[in-house]
C-alpha cells in the first residue's frame, strides 16, 4: 500500500474531522481543492453507510460533479438565500484567520458560497500557516481578459511587487488559464497585505473577485502532528 506524505495524511485527518460534523438534512457549501476532495471521499463513505440526505452548494463544477456522483442534491448558488455552513481549503492562513485562496482558480464562487454561509470552516494541513500573509504566495485576481494590462497596472499602484498572468501547462505546451466564468487570473505578489486590500482590489475596473478572504473565516480546522486543532475568531 502507498504511504501517504505527511501533508496528505493531515488532509485525510482534517477531512475526517469535517465530515463527522455533517448532519442529515443540512444545506452545506462545499469548496474546491485537494483537501475538499479528501473530505468528499470521506463523505462518500458516510453516504454508503447512511442514507444521507443533504443539499449541497458547490464552488466549482469539479466539486459539484463529485457530489452528484454521491447522489447528493446540488443547488446553484444563485438559487439559495443562505447556507447552513460551508467548508473549504486555503492556500495560506495567518494568526488572525486571514486567508489567501484561489490557487485552484475557484475563488469567485468560493467567496459567494462563503458569504452566503452562516458559518465558514477552513480545513487545512499545518503547512498552510504563515506569519506574514502573502509571503511566498501570490493573491489571485480574477479579471476580464480585455482589461488585463489595466488591471495589472492598477495592482502595481496598490503595491503589488510583481504580477503574472496565470498559464497552464499541457502536453508540453503553455495555455492561458481561463476560469469557469471565462476570465483570466492575474497572480499578484504583495509584501504587505493590509485589511483594506481585499476591497481595494475589487474596486479596480475589470476585476471580478480576488483571493483575499480577510474576514470570512469563522473557524480554521488545522491538522497538526498532535491531532486536529480548532482555531476560532
Ligand atoms: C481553490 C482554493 C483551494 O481551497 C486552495 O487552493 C487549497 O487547495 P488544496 O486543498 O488543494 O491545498 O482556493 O481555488
Amino acid at each position: 500500500m502507498k504511504t501517504l506524505s505527511l501533508q496528505d495524511q493531515q488532509k485525510l485527518e482534517v477531512a475526517r474531522a469535517i465530515v463527522a460534523r455533517i448532519e442529515p438534512g443540512q444545506r452545506i457549501g462545499v469548496g474546491t481543492g485537494s483537501t475538499v476532495n479528501a473530505a468528499l471521499d470521506q463523505l462518500a463513505i458516510r453516504c454508503k453507510e447512511e442514507n444521507l440526505q443533504l443539499e449541497v452548494v458547490a464552488t466549482s463544477h469539479q466539486s459539484a460533479w463529485k457530489c452528484l456522483e454521491l447522489g447528493l442534491k446540488v443547488l446553484p448558488a444563485d438559487s439559495v438565500k443562505d447556507i447552513d455552513w460551508c467548508f473549504d481549503g486555503a492556500d495560506q492562513y495567518d494568526s488572525k484567520l486571514r486567508l489567501i485562496k484561489g490557487l485552484g482558480g475557484a475563488l469567485y464562487k468560493e467567496k459567494i458560497v462563503a458569504t452566503l454561509s452562516k458559518f465558514f470552516v477552513v480545513i487545512v494541513s499545518e503547512d498552510k500557516f504563515i506569519s506574514q500573509l502573502g509571503a511566498g504566495c501570490p493573491v489571485p485576481v480574477e479579471a476580464a481578459p480585455e482589461k488585463r494590462f489595466e488591471v495589472e497596472k492598477q495592482l502595481c499602484s496598490l503595491g503589488a511587487t510583481r504580477t503574472e498572468l496565470r498559464m497552464i501547462e499541457m502536453n508540453k505546451r503553455s495555455f492561458v488559464y481561463f476560469t469557469e466564468s471565462g476570465n483570466i487570473i492575474i497572480d499578484a505578489e504583495f509584501s504587505d497585505i493590509e485589511n483594506t486590500l481585499e476591497d481595494r482590489i475589487n474596486e479596480i475596473s475589470g476585476v471580478l473577485e480576488n483571493g483575499l478572504f480577510l474576514t470570512q473565516a469563522d473557524e480554521i480546522l488545522v491538522a497538526e502532528s498532535g491531532g486536529v486543532r480548532s482555531i476560532h475568531r
